[in-house]
Parts: structure tokens; sequence; C-alpha cells
């Protein structure tokens, strides 16, 4: 059955890649963007009424609720709901005594938050959508037991909250039979991931949209890889 998806962090990366590939599976995607629509242009072009380009800023509460109010007049449902929206600091690769700590709480702001403040205002979607998924795309830096990195406080400790954000929506969610993942994607090409990474971020989202498909036990490991193996949190 063809899916209504909503993706945040939609211009480019591993969102972008996320819409190109529910859109190929014939599915209805809101892209989420800020203020460039980057490649969404081309594909909105390309699909035509199967894409709508809605501008929602994953950090701004008033940004949000726009795009509910926009989105709701489009649809009463939201299958899949993937925050893809992700960021790091300026100086988040500097060691302690150089990294501005002052910007923490902006990336917490995004890369936590941003997720949950997603998750709220479109929840009444959500509740409306068939087997209902929201996919909030963490990383494996954001596992505790895994930890070995000296840097990246800012971007590290938000993926560590994105988790618990995730486990206390599953556990506040599971009544209403809403799965809630936390996923590590792997290192990817992408702006973010850089051009060592191992990973396409476009063979990620097909691989991914696979994963999401196969899970139907609301009792699955919440934090997972793209193999759907669980991580210590
Ligand atoms: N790349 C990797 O190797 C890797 C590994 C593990 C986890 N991840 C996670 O995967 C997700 C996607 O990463 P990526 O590699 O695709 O990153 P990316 O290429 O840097 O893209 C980041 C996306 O997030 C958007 N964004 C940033 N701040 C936003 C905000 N306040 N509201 C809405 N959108 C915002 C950006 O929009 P603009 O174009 O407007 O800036 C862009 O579309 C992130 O959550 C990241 O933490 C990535």
């Amino acid at each position: 059955m063809k899916k209504e998806i909503l993706v945040t962090g939609a211009s480019r990366g591993l969102g972008f890649c996320f819409v190109k590939r529910y859109l190929e599976e014939g599915n209805r995607v809101f892209a989420g963007y800020r203020n460039n629509a980057g490649g969404l242009k081309a594909l909105k072009q390309e699909y035509g009424a199967l894409l709508d380009l809605v501008v929602l800023d994953v950090a701004d509460t008033a940004s949000v609720e726009a795009a509910v109010g926009e989105i709701k007049e489009l649809t009463n449902h939201l299958d899949i709901v993937i925050n893809s929206a992700g960021i790091h600091s300026d100086t988040s690769f500097e060691i302690l005594e150089i990294t501005n700590l002052d910007d923490c709480s902006f990336v917490y702001n995004v890369n936590a938050v941003g997720p949950l403040r997603v998750a709220k205002a479109f929840l009444p979607l959500i509740r409306n959508g068939n087997a209902p998924k929201i996919i909030n795309i963490s990383s494996e830096s954001g596992s505790i037991t895994w930890s070995g990195r000296v840097k990246e406080f800012d971007y590290c400790m938000s993926k560590a909250a994105l988790n618990m954000g995730s486990k206390l929506l599953s556990n506040y969610l599971k009544e209403d039979k809403i799965s809630v993942l936390a996923v590590q994607p792997g290192w990817m090409r992408t702006d973010m991931g850089g051009p060592n990474a191992d990973l396409d971020p476009y063979e990620t989202a097909v691989k991914l949209e696979k994963l999401f498909q196969s899970i139907k036990d609301l009792d699955t490991p919440i934090f997972i890889d793209n193999e759907g193996q669980s991580i210590p949190w």
C-alpha cells in the first residue's frame, strides 16, 4: 500500500535521498526544508502531485506548527515521519580547549528537541496513519556504551539525548500502536559525513526504506543500526 511520508532535513544528504526513494516507490512525500529547497525543486518537476515542499525549521516551534497547518490542508494522515535534519556546531571537531560549548544548546535544540517538536506537532496526523512509524535518524555517536570519541561534545550529547527522547516517545505512543525508532544510518558521503565516508546516502536510503517496511513488531529494539541490529544505549 502506498504511504504518506514526512521527511525533515530534506534539502540534501540522507533526507533528500529518502524523499527520492519513497517517490520512486510511488509514495506521497512531504519534504521539509528550511530556506533552500536544493534538489527538491527538480524532484517536484518530475513527481508533481506526489511531492509537496514545505518550509519546516525543526528548531522553531512556529515553523513546525505552520508546516502542520499546511500539510493538514493536503492530507489527514501520515504513515511515516522521518526526522533526518541534523547538525554539528562549527567547532564540534575541535578539542575541548577550543570548541565553543555555547553552541551546544543550539545543536541540542535541532538534533534532540527538533524530532520531538515534530512528533508532538504532527501527532494528530500520525495517529491517523496506517501502522505509523516515527523514525529519528540518530547516530552510534549517541551510544554511551560504545563511545570512544574525545570531541564532538555537542553532537554526541545531542544524539544520546535523542535516543532517550525516542525511548520516552516509544513508551508514550505504544498504546497508539505507533513505532518509534532511533536509527544509526552508517557513515555516509554527505555534507556532514564528508567525501571519505563508507556509504552512499542514496543506497542507505534504499536499504533503510526496506528495513523500515520489515519492522512490524512494536517491541522491536528502538536504537538500531542500518541492518536492524540493536545498538547499546
Ligand atoms: N552523514 C553521516 O555520516 C551520518 C552518520 C550518522 C548519522 N547521521 C545523521 O543523519 C542525518 C542526516 O545527515 P546528513 O549526513 O544527510 O547531513 P547533511 O547532508 O549535512 O544534511 C543535513 C540536513 O539537515 C537540514 N537541517 C539542518 N538544520 C535544520 C533545521 N533547523 N531544520 C530543518 N532542517 C535542518 C539541512 O538543511 P539546510 O540545507 O537548510 O541546511 C540538511 O537538509 C542527521 O540527523 C545526522 O546526524 C549522519
